[in-house]
């Protein structure tokens, strides 16, 4: 039954996907239901032009699929005017939007003359790149190798620059982000344990890099411990917002203290609570050390509202807040930094509203703050008539907090959460497609020795019945 659906399901997407096409050279076409431009070749998009055929019926979602089927380094050789004027043709849109495939490492030109002004604005999706970077032909391993450089990453705009399933066999020398601006770098997924990691690692650089990264965005890390050699000084200066949904062993103690445009963390709620129990959340100590306010008093928290930083949760269908802040936590967050403006916020959890489901009282203590402050300056309410004015009071915090011991050991945390799973299943998969072929001929060749004694033997006693015989 299950083969049937199968059958059908490829035999149909197969017929939507594959032959629906629109050929426009050798190694162009145009695929009409996914509105995708095919290019086998980087040099082949001078083939593509506005009034071609084919791109009769493309619309606004046109992508680029470049697949460098020649096993090329990326360098700058590809005509960006070519692609941005058939882009602005369909799309009306500044905003190119690519893929490129088979990536085996990217050239840095030293002439920067090639393209002098950044006038493209790329929306890049590199598949199972390597990020190997090659100047004159020659391999960059430290950043002296580096001379005078200009390449794709520091001479178009990216809008979106997502780099997913990387292969990395030597850290990044951060120069080779040297002047590049990237509103949303987005990566996925990262594996940072013993026997795979394919984090970004950056190598030391005392000089300034000039690099604008707006927001960090990892998908399904496993086991990604965040230093600074993930979160470098340098590349990641001008931050603005981190997002780690998954699994993060670890944040470096002081690690964020460098980050002064950093304002917002986004954690998802499955995974936090391990996070908070494994580190103790001693990683926020170092963060927004300068602000230091009466978190009570409201209209402090007015004057210094450019400081705020929020640490957002992002709630599924399958986590609640009640798992994420158990009451049992409660002693863990009691010296939350309100006065340092970091606050708690909650995704699909409107702070000011009366008919929000019932909260632990952990996770009112987290987030009462800022919701006390909404209510009275944004609804311009008195604040201590409200539900959860009533909750709040109901939790009898003092009374909570006489309970809390100093110095608690919080690491007995045991549980699993779907990253954990995914991890494990991760795990076999890499065991089974690794481990399994040399088991398999271990077991192949052992057999084959058994088979070639008994055959011997057997060879030997018909050879001696043979003589026998005789
Ligand atoms: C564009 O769409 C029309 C109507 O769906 C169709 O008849 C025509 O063949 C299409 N043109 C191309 C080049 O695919
Ligand atoms: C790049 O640098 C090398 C040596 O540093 C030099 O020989 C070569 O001419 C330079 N190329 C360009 C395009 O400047
Ligand atoms: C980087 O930017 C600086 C200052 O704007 C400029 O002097 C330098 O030439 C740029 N370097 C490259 C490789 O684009
Ligand atoms: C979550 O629940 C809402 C309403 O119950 C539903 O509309 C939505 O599709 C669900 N999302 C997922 C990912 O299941
Ligand atoms: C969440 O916790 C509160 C307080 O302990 C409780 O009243 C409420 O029923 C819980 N909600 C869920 C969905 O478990
Ligand atoms: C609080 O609510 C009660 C009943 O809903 C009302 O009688 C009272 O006037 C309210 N107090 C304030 C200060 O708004
Ligand atoms: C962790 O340890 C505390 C006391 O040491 C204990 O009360 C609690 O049940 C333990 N939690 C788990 C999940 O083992």
């Amino acid at each position: 039954m299950i083969l049937i659906i199968l059958y059908f399901l490829f035999t149909k997407s197969w017929s939507i996907s594959v032959f629906d096409y629109c050929k426009i050279s050798n190694d162009v076409y145009y695929l009409t239901i996914s509105n995708i431009l095919v290019i086998d070749d980087v040099q082949k998009i001078s083939h593509v032009t506005k009034d071609s055929i084919c791109l009769n019926n493309a619309t606004n979602g046109l992508i680029f699929n470049f697949r460098n089927k020649k096993n090329k380094l990326w360098d700058l050789s590809m005509n960006l005017d070519h692609l941005n004027e058939i882009n602005w043709h369909i799309k009306k849109s500044k905003i190119i939007q690519v893929i490129f495939k088979n990536t085996i490492g990217f050239a840095l030109e030293n002439n920067s003359l090639s393209i002098k002004q950044k006038n493209y604005i790329l929306s890049a999706s590199f598949v199972e790149p390597n990020l190997a970077f090659y100047q004159n032909e020659l391999y960059i391993k430290t950043c002296n190798d580096i001379t005078n450089l200009a390449s794709l990453l520091n001479t178009v705009n990216f809008y979106l620059l997502e780099l997913s399933r990387v292969v990395l066999k030597r850290p990044i020398c951060p120069l080779i982000f040297l002047n590049s601006s990237i509103r949303l770098l987005f990566i996925w997924p990262v594996y940072d344990t013993f026997y795979l990691r394919n984090k970004l690692v950056f190598l030391d650089l005392d000089m300034e890099i000039n690099c604008h990264i707006r927001e960090l965005y990892v998908n399904k890390p496993i086991k990604l411990k965040i230093n600074e050699n993930f979160l470098n000084k340098k590349v990641f200066k001008y931050i603005e917002k981190i997002t780690l949904l998954g699994y993060i062993d670890e944040i470096k103690e002081d690690l964020l203290s460098g980050f002064k445009n950093l304002k917002s963390l986004i954690f998802d709620a499955e995974n936090f609570r391990f996070l908070a129990h494994r580190t103790s959340l001693r990683w926020l100590n170092a963060f927004n050390t300068e602000v230091n306010i009466d978190p009570n008093d409201f209209g402090q928290i007015r004057q210094n509202f450019e400081q705020l930083i929020s640490i957002i949760f992002s709630f599924t269908n399958f986590t609640f807040i009640n798992n994420t802040f158990p009451e049992v936590d409660f002693c863990l967050y009691l010296n939350f930094p309100f006065e340092r403006m970091i606050f708690i916020l909650f995704n699909n959890f409107p702070l000011t509203r009366d008919d929000n489901p019932q909260i632990t009282c952990t996770a009112i203590w987290l987030i009462h703050k800022p919701a006390f402050y909404s209510i009275q300056y944004d609804l311009r309410k008195i604040f201590q008539n409200t539900t959860l004015y009533n909750s709040y009071l109901n939790c009898e915090f003092e009374k909570k907090m006489a309970l809390c011991w100093q110095n608690k050991n919080w690491q007995n945390l045991s549980g699993f959460s779907r990253s954990h799973i995914e991890y494990i299943c991760f795990f076999l998969i890499q065991v089974f497609s690794f481990g399994l072929i040399p088991i398999v001929s271990c077991i192949s060749m052992t057999l084959n020795w058994i088979i070639f004694y008994v055959i011997s033997k057997l060879v030997r006693k018909n050879n001696f019945k043979i003589k026998k015989l005789f």
